[in-house]
């Protein structure tokens, strides 16, 4: 159970509004800060060392990724725009990783002149990444097929279009130390938005497994392990959050028995967790402009799917919270929606809430991972402003809301661009 109360009230969220209109996400910064220690030590046995390495995908903002570069993470990237991003907050050298698919040269080239660590998705990227000379380390994306089922959300892994089967490993390090590479790693990620913290152990099982197995077939050394993202939250009021020490107790258990009681050199322990760190520290922070009631009562807020796709995509739920009504009984039950000319355009579906009047703040929670950043301009929408919130709840706005010069900006037509 998790009480989804939010760090502000309705008069915060008004001051605020003076400044920077709503639609708008709000960061916690003091949150995250905490959330990315506790995951730290967590795992603070490793006896080579951990490291989360935020995945920059979930929320591609610098002012946040310095937050966590402060916090002892690195990056995980998946594009050059990712890179590009690591860079400017100095995340290089090891501490970032490219961990990407279907890769242009481009992008490798960025990772090898930043230091960054590439994690090959396929054995055939060796060849490709010759063509610019491969770096003194790689890693490799392991797919173990039906070996272990995916969750809901990422699927099954047979049917997945990431990483190198078994066999393809242990051939991906023998041909890669025949052509000079010294350092390896080796990585896998197989679930998205997983609650289940025995998921993550039994993962961790077959990828040790798998690392004793590829050493002694390929004759390689491993220098670390990274167990990919997909630590799920709790979206909802009844969900648990993921007990990380218990997950952490039992990749401990596996560490020790596959690696050092085999007398392996032990590898650094990594992790490329998004949500997990800033998902539950943002919030789409909207106003309620409409109510319709026809076959069902609708209530219109200010911002779209195309702020937050996640309910419209997969019918995600994130939980609502009337500002200023969070005592008042649900006896409505709504569609909360935006202005998207699609139905599926939905923030919520039949929820139960406090009546709600125009201009009452509606804020959605849960939004601080792979919110905004999944963002998109159908119906020539403007993507909302990102404000990060400090410890003394002065508020830092680190992305201005989008305009319609922005908008037309890519166009070549006269009084347009
Ligand atoms: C390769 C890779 N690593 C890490 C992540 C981060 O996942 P999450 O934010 O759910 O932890 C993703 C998400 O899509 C991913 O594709």
């Amino acid at each position: 159970m998790n009480p989804k109360t939010p760090p502000f009230d309705a008069a915060k969220i008004r001051e605020i509004s003076k400044e920077f209109p709503t639609p708008f996400y709000l960061y916690d910064e003091q949150a995250i800060r905490k959330t990315a220690q506790d995951f730290s030590a967590a795992f603070d046995w490793a006896p080579a060392g951990f490291r989360n390495h935020y995945a920059v995908k979930a929320c591609p903002n610098p002012r946040i990724l310095k937050i966590l570069a402060e916090e002892g993470m690195g990056t995980d990237c998946s594009s050059m725009a990712e890179l590009i991003l690591s860079e400017a907050v100095g995340i290089t050298g090891d501490k970032a990783f490219l961990t990407a698919n279907n890769t242009p040269l481009s992008e490798y080239q960025k990772a090898k002149e930043l230091g960054a660590i590439i994690n090959l998705d396929d054995i055939t990227h060796i060849p490709f990444l010759e063509q610019i000379g491969l770096p003194s380390t790689l890693s490799f994306r392991f797919n173990p097929g039906p070996l272990k089922g995916g969750n809901d959300l990422i699927g099954k892994p047979e049917e997945a279009k990431y990483g190198l089967t078994p066999d393809q490993m242990v051939e991906a390090y023998k041909l890669a130390k025949s052509k000079g590479v010294k350092k390896f790693g080796i990585h896998t990620m197989v679930a998205s938005n997983e609650l289940n913290p025995d998921y993550f152990v039994e993962t961790a099982d077959l990828l040790l497994r798998l690392l004793a197995d590829v050493s002694e077939k390929a004759g390689v050394t491993i220098d670390f392990v990274n167990f990919g993202g997909g630590i799920g939250i709790p979206y909802r009021p009844e969900d648990d959050a993921v007990d990380l020490q218990r997950v952490s107790e039992g990749i401990k258990k596996r560490y020790t028995e596959y690696i050092v009681n085999a007398a392996l050199k032990p590898p650094k322990l990594l992790f490329e967790c998004g949500r997990a760190i800033t998902g539950p520290h943002g919030y789409l922070v909207t106003e309620a402009v409409h109510e319709k009631h026809i076959y069902k009562d609708y209530v219109g807020v200010n911002a779209c799917m195309a702020d937050l796709m996640r309910p419209g995509l997969y019918g995600a739920y994130h939980h609502a919270t009337v500002l200023g009504k969070e005592n008042v009984a649900p006896t409505e039950t709504y569609d909360v929606v935006g202005s998207l000319c699609e139905n599926n355009d939905k923030f919520a579906i039949d929820r139960k809430l406090p009546p709600i009047d125009q201009g009452d703040i509606v804020v959605f929670h849960d939004a601080g991972a792979h919110g905004r950043a999944m963002g998109f301009n159908y119906n020539g929408k403007l993507r909302p402003a990102e404000l990060l919130m400090k410890a003394d709840g002065s508020v830092e706005l680190i992305r201005r809301a989008e305009t319609l010069k922005d908008y037309f900006s890519t166009l070549s037509y006269p009084g347009l661009a």
